[in-house]
């Protein structure tokens, strides 16, 4: 008696909780904890239930995306942006205002400027572009490349089969010129290099980690970077896109952030906005020279940062400068009476 009570009680909590949870709704990508590397996350969604008539898509960071619904139609794709971290995803589904499901996504954007941070617990991360998660998308998607990758350039750029799913990436003020022509497998040649070889296999469009060896097919001054006397440590290790995102950016030169903020991020310690450059000199300053200002000196059309006096990728004087110090050669650059 008391166990057929028990068993009719856990059946009920096994179905309401069902029905509450996710029997309307299922999420075909991505999975729970998965971990990228890029900053766009897809979502596609499957309804089950023809009343459904909205679906919600709620960020941590206040973000809502509705969609509204057709009963024609059961799948939905939305690429969202995701912020760097942890991030939690709600995905709700609506029948005349009321919830009816809401299933949850915890996701991580591990940054490649903070890449060398341990790697978050219980993350995975899960490519995408290999047969079977393909298959799914097959009967409304081409999976099939049609890249040229003979170093011609698509007429009509919307042809592209990567198109269709990936245009949100590009939709940044700046462009790089081989991705805005959607020319993707000049670097997505689906090899790995010295630091990506376990991934080897897992996606057709992997690239070659470092990706120096690529950047220079086309920038042939890399070459040179690398007989620099002093080369700067992320470039030396042939790691371009820690700083440059190699698809495009709102920032100049494709930067993944503007660049005092981007050097600080490493160079932590340089935050303050002082610098000991040569402390006799500043004693007025509190012995340090501003790094950061509206206008380069030396540049007029720039703004004066880290890079007005350093090389982001090296140069052959001490600590990248731009100029030696040995008689303030660097300084006068800027400061004429020196
Ligand atoms: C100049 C080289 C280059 C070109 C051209 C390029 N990519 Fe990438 N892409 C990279 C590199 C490098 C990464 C980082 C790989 C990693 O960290 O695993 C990357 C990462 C990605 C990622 C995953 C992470 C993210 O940033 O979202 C996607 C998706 C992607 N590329 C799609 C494309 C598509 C689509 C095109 C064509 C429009 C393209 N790429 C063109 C170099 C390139
Ligand atoms: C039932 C058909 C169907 C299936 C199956 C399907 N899609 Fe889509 N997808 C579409 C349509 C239609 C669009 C065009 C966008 C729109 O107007 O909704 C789209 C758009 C997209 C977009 C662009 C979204 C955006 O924000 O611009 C992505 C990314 C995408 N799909 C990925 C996928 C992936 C990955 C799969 C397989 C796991 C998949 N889709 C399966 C029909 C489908
Ligand atoms: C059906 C939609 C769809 C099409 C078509 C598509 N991609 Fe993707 N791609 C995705 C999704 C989904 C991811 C995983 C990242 C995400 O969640 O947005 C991805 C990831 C990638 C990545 C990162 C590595 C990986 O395998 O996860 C690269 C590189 C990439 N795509 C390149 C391309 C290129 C090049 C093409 C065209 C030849 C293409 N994609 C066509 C949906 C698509
Ligand atoms: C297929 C050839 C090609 C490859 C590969 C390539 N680039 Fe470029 N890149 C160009 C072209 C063409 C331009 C000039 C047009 C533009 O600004 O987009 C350019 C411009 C740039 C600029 C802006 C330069 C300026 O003076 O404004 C940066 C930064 C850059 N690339 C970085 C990279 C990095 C980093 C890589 C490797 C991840 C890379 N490029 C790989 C062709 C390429
Ligand atoms: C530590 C961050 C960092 C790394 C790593 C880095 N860059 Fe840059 N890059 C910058 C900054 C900052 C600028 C803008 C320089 C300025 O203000 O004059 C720049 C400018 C450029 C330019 C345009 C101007 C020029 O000097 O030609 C190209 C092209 C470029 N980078 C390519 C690359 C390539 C290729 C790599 C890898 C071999 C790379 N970068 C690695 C930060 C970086
Ligand atoms: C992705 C992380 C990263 C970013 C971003 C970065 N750096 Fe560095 N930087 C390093 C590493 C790693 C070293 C090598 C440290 C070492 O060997 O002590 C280094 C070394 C240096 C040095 C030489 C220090 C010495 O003692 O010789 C200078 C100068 C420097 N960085 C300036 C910059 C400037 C300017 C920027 C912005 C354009 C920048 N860094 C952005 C990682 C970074
Ligand atoms: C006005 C020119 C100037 C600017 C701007 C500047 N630096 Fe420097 N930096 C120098 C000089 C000169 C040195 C050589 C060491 C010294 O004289 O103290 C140096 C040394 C360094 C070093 C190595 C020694 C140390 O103190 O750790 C790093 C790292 C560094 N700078 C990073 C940065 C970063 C990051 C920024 C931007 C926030 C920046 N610098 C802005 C001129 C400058
Ligand atoms: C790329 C340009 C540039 C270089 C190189 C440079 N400076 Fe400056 N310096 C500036 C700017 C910009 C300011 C801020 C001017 C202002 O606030 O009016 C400044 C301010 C100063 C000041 C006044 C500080 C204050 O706040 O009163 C001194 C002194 C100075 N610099 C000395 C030097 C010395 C010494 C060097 C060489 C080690 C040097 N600068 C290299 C651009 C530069």
């Amino acid at each position: 008696m008391r166990l057929t009570v028990l068993v009719l009680l856990l059946a009920t909590i096994i179905c309401s909780n069902a029905a509450e949870i996710n029997s309307s709704i299922e999420i075909i990508r991505p999975a729970n904890k998965a971990l990228y590397v890029g900053e766009n996350a897809t979502f596609v969604i499957k309804t089950h239930s023809r009343k459904i008539d909205t679906i919600i898509i709620e960020q941590d960071n206040n973000i809502t995306t509705k969609i509204l619904t057709k009963p024609t139609k059961q799948t939905y794709c939305k690429m969202l942006h995701i912020h760097v971290g942890e991030n939690n995803i709600s995905v709700r589904a609506f029948e005349k205002g009321n919830a009816v499901a809401v299933v949850d996504r915890n996701l991580y954007f591990l940054s490649e400027l903070f890449e060398g941070a341990d790697e978050p617990e219980g993350y995975n991360k899960n490519f995408f572009h290999i047969d079977k998660n393909e298959n799914q998308c097959k009967a409304c998607h081409n999976m099939r490349s049609n890249v040229p990758t003979d170093g011609e350039a698509f007429e009509d750029v919307t042809k592209t089969t990567c198109y269709t799913c990936h245009q949100p990436m590009m939709r940044v003020k700046n462009t790089h010129a081989p991705a805005a022509n959607w020319l993707c497998l000049d670097c997505h040649d689906g090899k790995s290099g010295e630091y990506n070889i376990e991934d080897e296999g897992k996606s057709k469009y992997l690239v070659r980690d470092p990706v120096a060896g690529a950047c220079g097919n086309c920038h042939d001054t890399v070459e040179g970077w690398f007989m620099n006397r002093y080369t700067h440590g992320p470039v030396n290790d042939g790691r371009c896109i820690r700083c440059h995102n190699p698809h495009g950016s709102n920032n100049e030169f494709f930067l993944r952030k503007p660049i005092w903020d981007l050097c600080t991020t490493c160079h932590a310690e340089k935050a303050n906005g002082k610098h000991i450059v040569s402390s006799f000199v500043f004693s007025r300053n509190k012995g340090a020279h501003p790094t950061k200002a509206p206008k380069d000196p030396a540049r007029p059309e720039r703004s004066f940062a880290c890079s007005s006096c350093h090389n982001p990728h090296g140069s052959k004087f001490k600590f990248m400068l731009v100029g030696s110090l040995t008689d303030f050669q660097i300084c006068r650059k800027c400061h004429v009476n020196y």
